[in-house]
C-alpha cells in the first residue's frame, strides 16, 4: 500500500524515472478540461509522455460521476491491458476518479498522481482514497488503492487563484492542528495573500510547508491505511464541513471543499474546547485566522435541523451516532467523540456569532 511521494524540482526527470519504475505496454494521461488548458502545456513536450494517449474529462466535482468514469474505462479499452500505466494530472477530482478507473480497469493497473492543486497535493492525491460521487453522495463508491508515486511540483501552484490556494491551505491548517504547535504557529503566520493578492505569496516557502504537511498525512496513513483508527484524525473539521458542503450543494451555491472544512474546524474546535479541553487562546487565534482567510459561511438557525440531519448521515458514523474527531490541544487527537444536539447547535452559533 505504501506509495512513494516525491518532491520535484525537475518534473521531466522525476516523471521519467517514476514511469521507468513502472514497466508498462501502453501509457495513458488523464486530464480535465481545466488541467488540459493550464497544466498539460507544462508536460506535453516531455519525451517520456510522447506515446501517451490523453484522456480528457469535464472538470469540477459535478463531473466526478459514473458517466465520466465509464468514458475513462472506454478510452482505456482503446489498447489498454492489465500492464498499462495511467498518469493522473489534475486536482482531487482527477486523481480520485482516475485512481478509481485505474484500480478497477482489468482488476487494476498501476497509476501515478501528479496533483496540480494545493488541495490535491496535501490531501487527495496522497493516501489511496479513490472514487466517485454517486446517488447524490460525495465519494460514495470507491476503493483504497495507492498510486505507485505521487509527484509534487509547486510549478502548478502558480496556476491557481486565491480561492483554490486558500481551499488547499485549510487541509494544511488541519495537519498543523493535529501535529504540533510549531507547525500550527507557522501556518497562522504565513501570508497567503491577504486581500486576495497572491502576487505576494512566497511560493518557495509554501513548497516547503507543503512537504511538511504531506509528511504529516503520510505518517498517519502509514499507521492506519484503511481508517480504522488514527486516520480519523484527518477528519477534523470534516463532520460539520461536509454538512456545509452538502447544504450549499442543495441550495445551489458553490463552496470550495477547503472553505467548508475551515468553517467546520471552527465548530469542531469549539466542541473541542467545551468537551476535551482545547485551550481557548488557541481556539481564538485559529478562529481569527479562519475568519480573516475564509470570510463567513452564510446560514441561519432555520438550517440547523437540516445540518444535523446531514451530519447524521455522514458515512463516517456508526449506528447513526455523529462521529467527531476533536482535540485536547494541538497534536492531542481524540477520535470517536460524540456531542449532543444542543452542543452541536452551540458550535454552529459560535461560527455565526463568535
Ligand atoms: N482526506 C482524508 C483522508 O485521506 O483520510
Amino acid at each position: 500500500m505504501k506509495q512513494e511521494v516525491i518532491l520535484s524540482n525537475n518534473l521531466e526527470e522525476i516523471l521519467e524515472a517514476a514511469i521507468a519504475r513502472c514497466p508498462h505496454d501502453r501509457l495513458f494521461l488523464l486530464v480535465d478540461v481545466t488541467t488540459q488548458r493550464l497544466c498539460l502545456p507544462v508536460v506535453q513536450d516531455f519525451k517520456c509522455l510522447a506515446s501517451a494517449h490523453v484522456i480528457v474529462i469535464g472538470d469540477t466535482d459535478e463531473n466526478k460521476t459514473l458517466e465520466s468514469l465509464s468514458y475513462v474505462w472506454q478510452e482505456l479499452q482503446r489498447g489498454g491491458t492489465r500492464h498499462s500505466l495511467m498518469i493522473n494530472l489534475g486536482g482531487g477530482m482527477v486523481t480520485d476518479l482516475g485512481g478509481f478507473a485505474a484500480s478497477t480497469f482489468k482488476r487494476g493497473i498501476q497509476y501515478i498522481n501528479i496533483p496540480t492543486t494545493l488541495l490535491s497535493m496535501v490531501d487527495a492525491s496522497v493516501g489511496g482514497k479513490t472514487g466517485i460521487n454517486f446517488g447524490g453522495l460525495k465519494n460514495e463508491i470507491g476503493v483504497f488503492n495507492c498510486s505507485q508515486s505521487v509527484i509534487l511540483d509547486t510549478i502548478f501552484l502558480r496556476t491557481l487563484d486565491y480561492a483554490n490556494l486558500a481551499s488547499g491551505y485549510a487541509e494544511m491548517l488541519k495537519h498543523g492542528l493535529i501535529s504540533n504547535e510549531q507547525n500550527w504557529a507557522e501556518l497562522l503566520r504565513f501570508d497567503l495573500g491577504n486581500n486576495h493578492d497572491i502576487s505576494q505569496v512566497d511560493f518557495k516557502l509554501l513548497g516547503e510547508m507543503v512537504a511538511t504537511s504531506v509528511a504529516i498525512k503520510e505518517r498517519i496513513v502509514d499507521e492506519d491505511p484503511t481508517e480504522k483508527g488514527i486516520r480519523k484524525a484527518l477528519n477534523l473539521g470534516h463532520t460539520v464541513g461536509h454538512a456545509f458542503e452538502s447544504l450549499a450543494m442543495q441550495e445551489k451555491r458553490t463552496v470550495l471543499h477547503g472553505y467548508a472544512v475551515a468553517w467546520g474546524m471552527v465548530c469542531e474546535l469549539y466542541l473541542s474546547a467545551i468537551k476535551t479541553g482545547f485551550p481557548t487562546d488557541k481556539l481564538r487565534q485559529t478562529v481569527q485566522f479562519i475568519k480573516q482567510t475564509y470570510g463567513e459561511f452564510q446560514f441561519t438557525c432555520k438550517e440547523y435541523p437540516l445540518l444535523l440531519e446531514l451530519m447524521t448521515h455522514d458515512k463516517k458514523n456508526t449506528a447513526g451516532i455523529i462521529n467527531f474527531t476533536l482535540l485536547g490541544g494541538i497534536g492531542d487527537i481524540r477520535i470517536n467523540q460524540t456531542a449532543t444536539k444542543q452542543e452541536i447547535e452551540e458550535a454552529l452559533d459560535f461560527l455565526r456569532e463568535g
